[in-house]
């Protein structure tokens, strides 16, 4: 499914009513440029999933787990892992298997590791400076 996104408020609203369909489980894949707004959105399921705590971009952790919402959300952010098994030294598969959300940034980096099921929401720079074209696939079930 292909999406035009007009501006950062269609970000917001598009994260929070996806949060709100979210069930145990669920990982979003996000796939996009530097600055396509993959934090932006991932702010955004989290504001929907009810967590006030601030989201900050878990660029030197890797993962980031916020436990104040609806469902767990598990924050990753991936650009700098070069190997599955650096993956598996983090455990990742106790996040994508548990019962939390996960949100992967840089989701190609690691794409072989993304669960069968996944949503997967590939962003894309729009003709002007503030519009994003998300390309859709899966919806966690
Ligand atoms: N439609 C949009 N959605 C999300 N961010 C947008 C949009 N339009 C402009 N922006 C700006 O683009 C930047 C996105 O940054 P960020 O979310 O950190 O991107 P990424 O995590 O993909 O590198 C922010 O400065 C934000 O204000
Ligand atoms: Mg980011």
């Amino acid at each position: 499914m292909k999406k035009v996104i007009r501006n950062e408020l269609d970000t917001r609203e598009f994260g929070i009513e996806l949060a709100k369909k979210l069930k145990p489980g669920d990982i979003i894949a996000l796939i996009g440029d530097l600055g396509t707004g993959k934090t932006t959105l991932t702010k955004s399921i989290a504001e929907g999933l009810g967590i006030r705590e601030m989201i900050t971009s878990p660029t030197f952790t890797i993962v980031q787990e916020y436990t104040e919402g609806r469902l767990p959300l598990y924050h990753f952010d991936v650009y700098r892992i070069r190997s599955a098994e650096e993956m598996y030294e983090l455990g990742y598969e106790e996040y994508f298997f548990g019962r939390g959300i996960c949100v992967v940034e840089w989701a190609d980096q690691i794409m072989k590791l993304i669960p069968e099921g996944s949503i997967v929401i590939r962003i894309e720079y729009g003709e002007n400076e503030d519009e994003r074209i998300y390309y859709i696939e899966g919806n966690g079930r």
